[in-house]
């Protein structure tokens, strides 16, 4: 039985509760996986906690109508985020805060926090996995718990396992993507004569975007994804600053046109291959032929193409981002753990 804890409860979580309430039936009887939330706690929202186990659904009614954990009637409230992962009697932290990317804070201490109290932890925050990959799963490795992050590449489609569980008997060269679902939109629209920042406010409006825009546009999303690819997937050691980057902001409606009349489509692509004893990594626009695979991958979807000895390419299409697909991602962390 997992006991939850929620640290942050804002899209994602919620994304997360809604999943676990709609699904409750199918896991328990397909795959025996059992789960209670006995505690949520977020900086702005407030905290609640039950031993025993909150009623999701009511707490997801009560948030959604008074913009409010606390209004909930649980026993003990207001424990901040590191009391809520050490103290209470959860056993899984479902770690979604707000994170800044570059310090990783506060998701990066609330994984090590976790580890240390020996309780697994699901994640989409790309921060810690970034800046700590390493780290983080030895940690979780020595406390006899599990790290999974499935989300912070792709949202709910399951690029990280898919390399790591299926094609565990290739050996995976390079990859290539689109990994950034508001430059995907945005690129997109303007293929159809919206302007840029029309299409930008549109991805803000629909949840894809990053709190602060230049994340997306600036190629810095997509960066710390070709990141962890890299890292997680290829055995390669970068930072974010290792990544050659440049992002959308250059491209100007006449250059989608004249793409257009080309016959080619602009699509940000974030790639990393070893060459050598060199890893190279970037993140960069370029014009593809319609008949590149990723070229017809429009709108928030992203894509991965895994460049593998055996098998060749090897493409995932999927959604990028969005509150139920990145809720997804962390209940498919939450089974993998269950099942492994
Ligand atoms: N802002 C990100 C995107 C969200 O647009 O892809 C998912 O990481």
């Amino acid at each position: 039985m997992f006991r939850l804890a929620f640290i942050g409860f804002g899209t994602v979580g919620q994304g997360l509760a809604e999943l676990l309430l709609k699904k409750e039936e199918v896991l328990r009887d397909r795959f025996g996986f059992e789960w209670r939330a006995v505690a949520i706690s977020d900086m702005l929202k407030g905290s609640v906690y039950d031993p025993d186990g909150l009623d999701l659904a009511q707490l997801l009614e009560t948030v959604q109508r008074t913009g409010r954990v606390d209004e909930y009637p649980a026993p003990t409230k207001g424990w901040d985020s590191l009391q809520t992962i050490r103290d209470t009697n959860a056993n899984a932290i479902v770690e979604v805060t707000y994170t800044d990317v570059q310090t990783g804070e506060p998701a990066l201490t609330h994984c090590r926090t976790a580890f240390e109290a020996g309780k697994h932890v699901v994640t989409t925050n790309k921060g810690p996995v970034v800046l700590a990959y390493r780290e983080l799963v030895e940690l979780a490795a020595a406390h006899g718990v599990q790290f999974r992050f499935e989300g912070t590449v792709m949202s709910g489609t399951p690029a990280l396992r898919l390399a790591q569980n299926d094609l565990a008997g290739a050996v995976i060269h390079g990859f290539r993507g689109i990994l950034n679902g508001t430059t995907n939109y945005i690129l997109t629209q303007m293929e159809a004569g919206q302007s840029y920042a029309e299409a930008l406010r549109q991805a803000q409006a629909l949840g894809y975007a990053e709190a602060v825009p230049d994340a997306d546009v600036e190629g810095w999303d997509a960066a710390g994804k070709v990141v962890i690819l890299a890292n997680v997937l290829l055995g390669a050691d970068l930072r974010v600053s290792d990544v050659e980057r440049e992002g959308i902001t250059g491209i100007t409606p006449e250059a989608v046109a004249a793409a257009g009349a080309d016959g080619e489509r602009w699509k940000l692509i974030g790639s990393g291959r070893w060459e050598g004893d060199r890893f190279v990594a970037r993140v960069q626009p370029e014009r593809l032929p319609l008949a590149d695979p990723l070229a017809g991958v429009g709108g928030p979807i992203n894509a991965v193409t895994f460049d593998t000895d055996t098998l060749g390419g090897v493409t995932l299409v999927g959604p990028g981002a969005g509150r139920t697909a990145t809720g997804y991602a962390l209940l498919g962390d939450l089974l993998d753990i269950h099942r492994h």
